[in-house]
């Protein structure tokens, strides 16, 4: 992902200094995804423990012929956009299948970096030569407000990875009601959740034995360190996940291990730590069918259909914009 520029630097201050000031303490996981962040949960996705993209992936290969036709009625076109592309490795198994079945379609890969979106483009340009790419740099509200609500072939929405996760319930209703509103009755959303299940295979994800979430999260601390100014030392600090069962809120923390202040120049202030004192980093919202119905409802869509591994891990529910 490319580097921010010193504009983004003021912003990046602005929300470090708001997250580090108020009770609970908060940082916006966003901030994750700088070059060694990138590389991190690159690493993550390999995971024993990390089961979310072998699901994904799963439910692509053995599921692709279905899929197609749920986005093709009968052989006919349509544009495929993709919010977040990142590198597209699960998404390649979905776009070589609909080359090789001769469908007429595009792929729009958006994402907020434009560093990966080049090599994506390469990418699939060399491994599938025949696919009509058109990349779009830009964060998700961005690519919203750019979809076309008078477009002649219907448009079919990517979101996958679970990356909804990422939003607080309220956050992703409001989110998934500006996706519809941009969309045209009959437009598809094909979505990935990452379902409710036994709590300790889902702590075990974010709490691998190699260490390597444990130092995604810290590089938060690396990164504020190195782009303003920080003096955060990582060993007073903890990484502990935690899962509610009730509500499927699985929380990513950073917790201070003693009573201790940091100061971090580019905010023109120091923050205090009590001993046990935790910064709360990400969610990584849990799903039920229930709420994934609801949340289809809620937002001016119809659920078609849901895609699930064999273990039932995950979900890619089917949405269509009513
Ligand atoms: C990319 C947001 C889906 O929440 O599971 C992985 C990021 N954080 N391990 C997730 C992440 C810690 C991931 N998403």
């Amino acid at each position: 992902m490319a580097e921010i520029t010193s504009i983004d630097i003021d912003i990046f201050a602005e929300e470090v200094k708001q997250g580090l000031s108020g009770f609970p303490k908060t940082l916006p996981s966003k901030y994750f995804y700088d070059e060694k962040g990138d590389e991190l949960f690159q690493a993550i996705m390999q995971l024993d423990e990390y089961y979310l993209t072998r699901s994904e992936y799963e439910i692509f290969q053995i599921q692709k012929q279905d899929i197609l036709e749920q986005f093709s009625k009968d052989g006919s076109a349509f544009k495929l956009i993709e919010l977040g592309a990142g590198d597209g490795t699960k998404t390649k198994v979905l776009l070589k299948h609909f080359v090789a079945d001769g469908v007429e379609f595009s792929y729009a890969p958006i994402d907020i970096s434009g560093n990966v979106l080049e090599q994506l483009t390469a990418d699939l340009n060399e491994n599938i030569p025949n696919l009509k790419v058109e990349a779009v740099q830009g964060d998700y509200f961005e690519a919203l407000a750019g979809l076309n609500k008078n477009h002649t072939s219907k448009e079919v929405v990517l979101f996958l990875g679970s990356n909804i996760g990422n939003f607080t319930n309220s956050e992703a209703e409001a989110f998934l009601s500006e996706l519809s509103e941009n969309l045209s009755q009959g437009d598809l959303l094909f979505i990935g959740f990452d379902l409710m299940k036994d709590p300790d295979k889902i702590l075990n994800a974010y709490n691998d034995k190699k260490g390597i979430t444990r130092a995604f999260n810290l590089n938060l601390l690396t990164r504020i360190n190195n782009e303003l100014g920080g003096d955060f030392i990582l060993a007073n600090f903890r990484h502990v996940p935690t899962y509610d069962p009730v509500t499927g809120e699985t929380k990513s923390h950073l917790v201070s291990i003693k009573d201790h202040s940091v100061s971090i120049e580019e905010t023109g202030e120091s923050f205090h730590f009590n001993a046990w004192e935790a910064i709360h980093t990400e969610v990584s919202q849990k799903y039920s069918y229930r709420m994934i119905n609801e949340f289809a409802e809620k937002s001016g869509f119809r659920l078609i259909k849901n895609f699930t591994d064999c273990e039932e891990n995950y979900v890619n529910s089917l949405w269509e914009k009513q």
